[in-house]
């Protein structure tokens, strides 16, 4: 049930591939807070995907963009404007994707192109569509426009690998051109750091079940959920958050802040104490 959150607005949602996507989820959500939207991806992400089927759901149409392409994204603003009948009040870019990840390529022996394209897709795109949209000033007064990031941004995770990278350049654009809009045309632009999550981008990288449970333990509000980060995206688009800008916001249960978590701790002394080649436990520690 809905509160009429977004009730009038206009919006764009990048990156919704399948119902496990996040902006899958905040696409339904803003919708049930009364927004009209258009949806895009990837022409291949458009064949492989379910996008259409949530268009059907709610009533609108996806328009294809690869948020790497300028013209593409000229096409969407302005087609997006023609469709809902007026400027855009909010935008979701939920996109990452790294080769060097797909290809499991270690962070110490990096293919260049392949950087070149985690860059361009995971974070360079944040500008391209900043910047395409300043440029048809096609975001209303107090729109709001956010990106979806990882704490690996700040912090060092195994396995994040070159996407950690495009995470940091991600919030650094939105800090620089939070700037700018903001001074000119009262846009926001933020980004919020999500806990792990079950996705297809989220299961390609390496020891990913692990990291979930990892982060499961440590956060002592547990790991938020795709739905929860769609109901965080929610208030951002809102006119509850006008002030907020050029922010990283951490969605992530507390984790950013922990350093060590008593649950954590019990389950790695368990590793600790127990003997490998019996899978009994030597030794006990009670924690308190
Ligand atoms: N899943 C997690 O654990 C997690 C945690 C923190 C942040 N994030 C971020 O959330 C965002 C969404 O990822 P997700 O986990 O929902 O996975 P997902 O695989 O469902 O979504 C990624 C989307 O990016 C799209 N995409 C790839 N290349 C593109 C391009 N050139 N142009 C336009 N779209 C393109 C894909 O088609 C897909 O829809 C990503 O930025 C991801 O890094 C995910």
């Amino acid at each position: 049930m809905g509160n009429n959150l977004l009730k009038g607005k206009r919006g764009i949602i990048f990156g919704a591939l399948n119902p496990d996507s996040i902006a899958w989820k905040v696409a339904e959500r803003a919708y049930e807070e009364g927004a009209t939207l258009t949806l895009t991806n990837t022409p291949v992400a458009l064949r492989m995907g379910e996008t259409k089927a949530l268009a059907e759901k709610l009533n609108t149409k996806v328009i294809g963009a690869d948020a790497t392409n300028v013209d593409d994204l000229k096409k969407l603003f302005t087609e997006s404007i023609e469709f809902l009948g007026g400027k855009i009040d909010f935008v979701l870019h939920s996109i990452g994707m790294s080769p060097n990840v797909r290809k499991e390529r270690h962070y110490s022996d990096l293919d260049y192109n392949y950087l070149d394209k985690t860059l361009d897709v995971s974070a360079i795109s944040f500008h391209k569509i900043l910047q395409t949209a300043r440029k048809l000033d096609a975001i209303n007064e107090w729109g709001s426009v956010v990106a979806l990031s990882y704490v690996a941004a700040q912090r060092t995770f195994f396995g994040y690998n070159d996407m950690a990278d495009a995470k940091s350049l991600l919030e650094s654009i939105a800090r620089s051109f939070g700037y700018i809009y903001g001074r000119e045309k009262r846009v926001r632009v933020n980004t919020i750091s999500q806990s792990p999550t079950m996705t297809t981008a989220g299961s390609g990288v390496k020891g990913f079940d692990r990291l979930l449970d990892f982060a499961e333990r440590m956060s002592p509000l547990g790991n938020a959920s795709g739905d929860e980060c769609a109901d965080y995206c929610i208030t951002l688009f809102s006119d509850l958050t006008r002030k907020v800008t050029m922010q990283n916001l951490f969605n992530d249960g507390g984790f950013s802040n922990m350093g060590m978590s008593l649950r954590a701790l019990q389950q790695y002394e368990k590793g600790l104490y127990t003997d490998e080649s019996t899978g009994k436990r030597s030794k006990d520690h009670s924690w308190d």
